[in-house]
């Protein structure tokens, strides 16, 4: 992918490294839920790669639903409110339910799409992030099952974007400030 790979300053986490962590934090999940039945959300469109690898991994039932939300427009700064441009399809009351996204950062996203999940009464809601960056929070948001800690660097690929450009990479990678400061 030539064509993306010239914006790419380096490569942080590779194809292997991310299906290995992503075997973890399902053994990880299957030892917490025990069986039970959870509703599996993935949050549109930057984790759709991540949701479909650990679905896949996952040795419990799970039922799928997908929601859109945003903050952050099509640049790389966050706007800190949220905006939920499609709902959820099924009534998460008393059940068990995972938001899995692709990255935590200010928390501001969560942060709001948390309140308004709450107050649909789950069993129990919990949050899995392939990547969280700690540094840059600016909400109380943790994440129940994460996979990596990264630095403060704006990274694409596996489903991460800049200007939805970049999903398609294999990998997750630091784009060029080049691309970003112009
Ligand atoms: P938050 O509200 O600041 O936590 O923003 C979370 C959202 O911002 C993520 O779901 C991503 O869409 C986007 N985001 C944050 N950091 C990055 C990054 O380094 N690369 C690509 N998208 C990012
Ligand atoms: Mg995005």
């Amino acid at each position: 992918m030539k064509f993306l790979e010239d914006n790419i300053e380096r490569v942080l986490l590779s194809k292997e490294e991310i299906a290995d962590k992503i075997s973890v934090m399902a053994q990880e999940m299957g030892a917490y839920y025990q069986g039970r039945e959870v509703v599996l959300v993935c949050i549109l469109k930057g984790s759709v790669t991540f949701f479909s690898d650990l679905a896949r991994e996952l040795s419990f039932p799970v039922t799928y639903d997908f929601m859109c939300v945003s903050s952050y427009g099509n640049g790389a700064v966050s706007g800190g409110s949220v905006r939920i441009n499609k709902d959820l399809s099924v009534d998460i009351t008393d059940k068990h339910v995972v938001i899995v996204e692709d990255i935590l950062d200010t928390g501001n996203t969560l942060f709001a799409l948390f309140e308004q999940l709450k107050s649909r009464r789950p069993a129990s809601l919990k949050l899995c992030c392939l990547l969280d960056k700690p540094e840059r929070r600016q909400k109380p948001v943790e994440a129940d099952f994460v996979g990596f800690c990264i630095s403060d660097e704006f990274v694409v690929g596996y489903g991460l974007d800049y200007g939805e450009q970049y999903r398609q990479l294999p990998y997750v990678g630091v784009l060029k400030r080049s691309v970003y400061e112009k």
